[in-house]
């Protein structure tokens, strides 16, 4: 007896961002798509902003996977995304303005979960009411969110009576009656956070989401099947993680995090793909520390040399235009979380951004408060908030990288920062992102 698909090794990969996000995630699946045939999304939603630049054209992608602007490959939106169904449509609409084909190239999983417009509002009024709140001396209570209905949707999704999938939108009189009830629930809770005095329209909402179904309709498959049917077939899948290991609902710094699975561990339950086809897996990393929204981040840089971070690597919120947290890069958070991925290998991008610094500083330990030191991270906000960087410093460079076409090309202290990186993290750095044109990138194992 033969077993035709027992070779697990499919050629497929993932890509993973090991931080709090913006990585260049985007750029690098971009790269990849070359040599792979379907990419698929499976956690998140319109949180996330993958920008991907094309010599003079730049994309921000929000829903729609990063391969898009390959017209001979296929995108999919898996079954563990949240789908703000008028975002996607506009996103979708905006690329085609631009000559990007989206059509059958796109497929949407019936199964994905669809963020409403109640999700939107009561993000944001439970962040509005926290951020008056405080605990102890810990600044607010807010998250931080993009407020784009991400933690609402995937209550609703684990709370199930409540929650609306892509297939509810294409049977009207399901969507209707199943609304009616969520609305007068929803009503009730939006006014105990003080806004919203209107009761919803269940009605009206059914009939605005039942003719957004109908044009979402030639993109919807059940993506399970679609993505094994791909395997049969030999076509190789990239997994494109949205946000970040980081913040992984489970692996992350708890509660600041997102309400998904963004670690690898999203992966098998987004897409119904299990790990084991899974050979390849690309943590990215940028090659310092960023932040956006709330949260403990010991290498943060409250001063002049975050300030010039922030502007050297242009780093405000591709979603929400926020000005990111800037600090040093955070080795103890980047090695577990590649643990956390099982991680392969590394791309380290926006290396460019640290030319012309005197000194740079890796965090390799931390030093906690009763004097002891750690290598290990820390996954809870308000112990890892008590936690000391213990660095080591490392020369800079002032030559331009951008231009590099090797890492040989390097400066010997551009050089060295890598070294020490694959040294401690002890893994390959594939990747070099040495600015952000997709051509900025070099192979480099
Ligand atoms: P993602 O969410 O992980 O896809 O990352 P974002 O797109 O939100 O943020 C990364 C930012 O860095 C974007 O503006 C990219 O265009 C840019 N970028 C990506 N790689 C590089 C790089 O190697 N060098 C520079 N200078 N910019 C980069
Ligand atoms: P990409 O894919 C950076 C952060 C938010 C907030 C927290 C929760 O572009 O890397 P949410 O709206 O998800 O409930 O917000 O998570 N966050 C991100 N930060 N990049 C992202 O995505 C993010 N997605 C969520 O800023 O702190
Ligand atoms: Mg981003």
């Amino acid at each position: 007896m033969s077993f035709p698909h027992s070779n697990r090794d499919t050629g497929n990969t993932a890509v993973v961002g090991l931080q709090w996000g913006d990585e260049g995630k985007g750029k690098i699946v971009d790269v990849l798509t070359a040599g792979h045939d379907v990419i698929v999304r499976y956690n998140g939603g319109a949180n996330a902003g993958h920008t991907v630049v094309v010599g003079s054209e730049r994309y921000a992608l929000h829903l729609i996977p990063s391969g898009i602007l390959y017209p001979d490959k296929t995108c999919v939106i898996g079954n563990g995304v949240v789908v703000d169904p008028e975002k996607l449509l506009e996103e979708a609409e905006g690329l085609r303005a631009r000559g990007v084909a989206v059509g059958g190239n796109l497929r949407l999983s019936d199964r994905a979960h669809v963020v409403l417009p109640y999700h939107k509002e009561q993000d944001a009024a439970l962040e509005d009411y926290l951020a008056t709140k405080t605990a102890g001396d810990r600044g607010t209570l807010a998250i931080g969110t993009t407020r784009r209905g991400i933690g609402p949707a995937y209550a609703d999704k684990v709370q199930r009576s409540t929650a609306i999938r892509i297939g509810d939108l294409l049977d009207r009189n399901y969507l209707r009656e199943r609304l009616r009830v969520i609305c007068r629930l929803r009503t009730a809770e939006l006014q105990a956070l003080g806004v919203s005095a209107a009761p919803l329209d269940a009605d009206a909402l059914a009939e605005r989401f039942a003719d957004l179904g109908d044009r979402l309709r030639p993109h919807v498959v059940d993506s399970v099947y679609f993505l094994h049917d791909c395997q049969k077939e030999g076509r190789r899948i990239l997994f494109e993680g949205a946000n970040a290991c980081l913040l992984d609902i489970d692996h992350g710094t708890y509660p600041y995090v997102t309400s998904s699975n963004c670690s690898t561990a999203g992966i098998h339950s987004g897409t119904g793909v299990p790990g084991t086809n899974i050979a390849r897996v690309l943590g990215i990393m940028k090659a310092y520390s960023t932040r956006v929204g709330a949260g403990p981040f010991p290498t943060e840089l409250n001063n002049e040399l975050g300030a010039r971070i922030r502007e050297r690597g242009r780093e405000f919120g591709t979603t929400t235009g926020r000005p990111r947290r800037c600090g040093w890069l955070d080795l103890v958070a980047v090695k577990y979380s590649a643990m956390v991925c099982g991680a392969t290998g590394i791309a380290c991008t926006l290396f460019d951004v640290l030319t012309g610094f005197d000194e740079l500083r890796i965090c390799t330990a931390y030093r906690l408060a009763d004097g002891t030191t750690t290598g290990r991270f820390i996954p809870d906000a308000k112990r890892l908030e008590g936690v000391t960087p213990v660095y080591e410093t490392l020369t800079g460079w002032s030559e331009t990288i951008r231009d590099a076409s090797d890492r040989a090309a390097l400066p010997a202290a551009a050089r060295d920062y890598l070294d020490r990186i694959e040294a401690i993290v002890g893994l390959p750095i594939e990747m070099v992102g040495v600015g952000p044109e997709r051509s900025q990138t070099l192979v480099t194992a």
